[in-house]
């Protein structure tokens, strides 16, 4: 593979891969990144904008939060298609339908396991039966929509003569869409690249559907049998943001459209996907579900653009070509962090807010203003990173039954370690002290005692937002109670006020987590 023949344009005709976005659905999935519901709908707003041809919002029948989500997105929704979870049965194919109906685009995605070890041992079910339930639920999400996807969940491990029975009896009940998961993330490449052009071969029908794939990281293939399935046939890859869910997470959209992009000389495919909207994207994921990306992690991490050898930098100076295979500007990454201060009027604070994909108006835009001038305040340069965190903050995290009303701690090396604090819980003030191992754990102790809360606290990070003594301090804090975990997060310029909000955030997480009847 010369370098040069590499680059050559082939003149084929090059097809769409629609991409299917799960971070709302699937990637909730992954331990502790419960979102609210404006926390979800910032989140979709942003998927349109990237372009994504459908957003999976939600499992309306796992709660009411998770029902109102999908409502509210398919409400906000305009131009990307909305889908909505469903198990293969009437209950869920109608609550999802409910949550739907008012999208522009509306798609019911139902799926039933077909490996013979999820067919035994969790749904207790005989071949035929599966087959029947898969028709019908097809068949039943149809009198709703046209657009209906099914799934056959655990496909990779599953008998292929049965599973090519299941799907041929969704087509004919009309399924638009097939997906085939690797829901434990079990196959490699040349293995799923086989099965796509098997199934395609054998299955009646098949060639009238859009064949898709969703594939899980369990063995940190995800998205090279993602890459192989489309190569053998697929035309919608399912995909997160940052590659978050289940377990090892799921392909990340961010790398499957970049590889796509930047070898076209071998796919003959491409995606709707704006890329320069992909690291924003990232980084807004990210603050929003605790999930902190690492600095090594491929299109958006930290290092993914950076040079650290003297061979690579003196190549990088004199041609970018030689150790850059796309350019950071093509995926998002600004040039230069810009620095808003105290100076810095409504006007600027706002134009920066649009640059970094929000568009506030009004209370929002006040709120957010007023917390950047007490930011501003203590601290002399507001960059992009501080800007952020306010709006997650401020306006999307929306506290509910709790919040901090004030903070003192007094600490030191011959002090015992005490805090006083005051808090609303369901909106009454209540205040209380209390000791601690350390100032952090004082912090943390007094805030159970007025919360009368159990969580076990499973880990605590401090991460400095951006460089300098006088940066914010970010803390996360990771929560587990009754078998559930939950991510929060605080930042200040305190690291103890931001210690107290995270823990804080991470006690409303799990209020709104223990509302969830059913888990997947
Ligand atoms: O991993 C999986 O099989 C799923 C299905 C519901 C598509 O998430
Ligand atoms: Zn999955």
């Amino acid at each position: 593979m010369g370098g040069g023949g590499m680059r050559k344009r082939v003149k084929r005709m090059s097809e769409i891969v629609k991409i299917f976005d799960t971070t709302l659905r699937d990637g909730e999935q992954s331990p502790g990144a419960t979102m609210n519901i404006a926390e979800k709908v910032r989140i979709a707003q942003q998927l349109e904008k990237l372009n994504v041809d459908i957003i999976e919002a939600g499992f309306p029948i796992s709660s009411e939060g998770d029902f109102e989500a999908v409502k509210a997105i398919s409400q906000a929704i305009r131009r990307s298609e909305v889908a909505a979870l469903a198990r293969a049965n009437p209950q869920d194919v109608d609550r999802a339908w409910e949550a739907i109906k008012e999208a522009k685009f509306p798609r019911i995605h139902t799926f039933i396991s077909t490996s013979d070890i999820h067919l035994k041992h969790q749904l207790k079910k005989t071949k035929e039966e599966v087959i029947k339930i898969a028709a019908q639920s097809v068949g039943r999400s149809k009198r709703y929509t046209p657009n209906v996807e099914f799934s056959a969940m655990d496909a990779t491990r599953s008998d292929i003569k049965f599973l090519s029975a299941v799907i041929e009896a969704a087509i004919q009940a009309g399924a638009t869409t097939i997906n085939i998961p690797d829901t434990v993330g079990y196959a490699i490449p040349s293995e799923f690249g086989e099965l796509i052009r098997t199934l395609k071969q054998n299955v009646k029908g098949i060639g009238k559907v859009t064949l898709s794939i969703h594939c899980h990281n369990d063995l940190g293939l995800a998205v090279a049998n993602s890459l192989s399935a489309i190569q053998n046939g697929v035309r919608q890859v399912e995909c997160t943001v940052n590659g978050i869910g289940e377990r090892a997470g799921n392909a990340s959209l961010e790398e499957i459209v970049m590889a796509i992009r930047t070898r076209k000389d071998l796919f003959r495919f491409h995606t709707r996907i704006n890329p320069k909207h992909l690291f924003t994207t990232s980084r807004l994921v990210s603050k929003i579900t605790g999930m902190v990306v690492q600095p090594n992690k491929a299109i958006v991490g930290a290092n993914a653009f950076a040079h650290e050898s003297g061979i690579h930098q003196d190549g990088i100076l004199k041609e970018k070509l030689t150790y850059e295979i796309m350019t950071p500007q093509t995926v998002g990454i600004p040039k230069t962090s810009l620095i808003l201060g105290k100076l810095s009027g409504r006007h600027a604070f706002r134009e920066r807010l649009k640059d970094l994909g929000y568009e506030l108006s009004g209370e929002d835009l006040e709120k957010a203003f007023k917390r950047f001038k007490q930011l501003a305040d203590k601290k002399r340069d507001i960059y992009d990173e501080d800007i952020e965190s306010i709006v997650v903050e401020e306006i999307l995290r929306m506290p509910k039954r709790f919040k901090l009303d004030y903070l003192n701690v007094i600490a030191g090396n011959i002090t015992v370690p005490t805090a006083t604090v005051k808090m609303e819980v369901d909106g009454k003030l209540i205040q209380e002290a209390g000791f601690g191992d350390g100032p952090v754990d004082a912090v943390f102790k007094t805030i159970k005692k007025i919360t009368r809360t159990r969580s076990k606290l499973l880990q605590f990070a401090i991460n400095a937002i951006t460089g300098g003594t006088e940066a914010q301090g970010e803390v996360t804090v990771r929560l587990e109670e009754r078998g559930y975990t939950v991510i929060g997060q605080g930042a200040d310029t305190d690291v103890l006020v931001a210690s107290a909000k995270a823990y804080i955030n991470a006690l409303n997480k799990m209020e709104f987590k223990k509302q969830k009847l059913v888990g997947m």
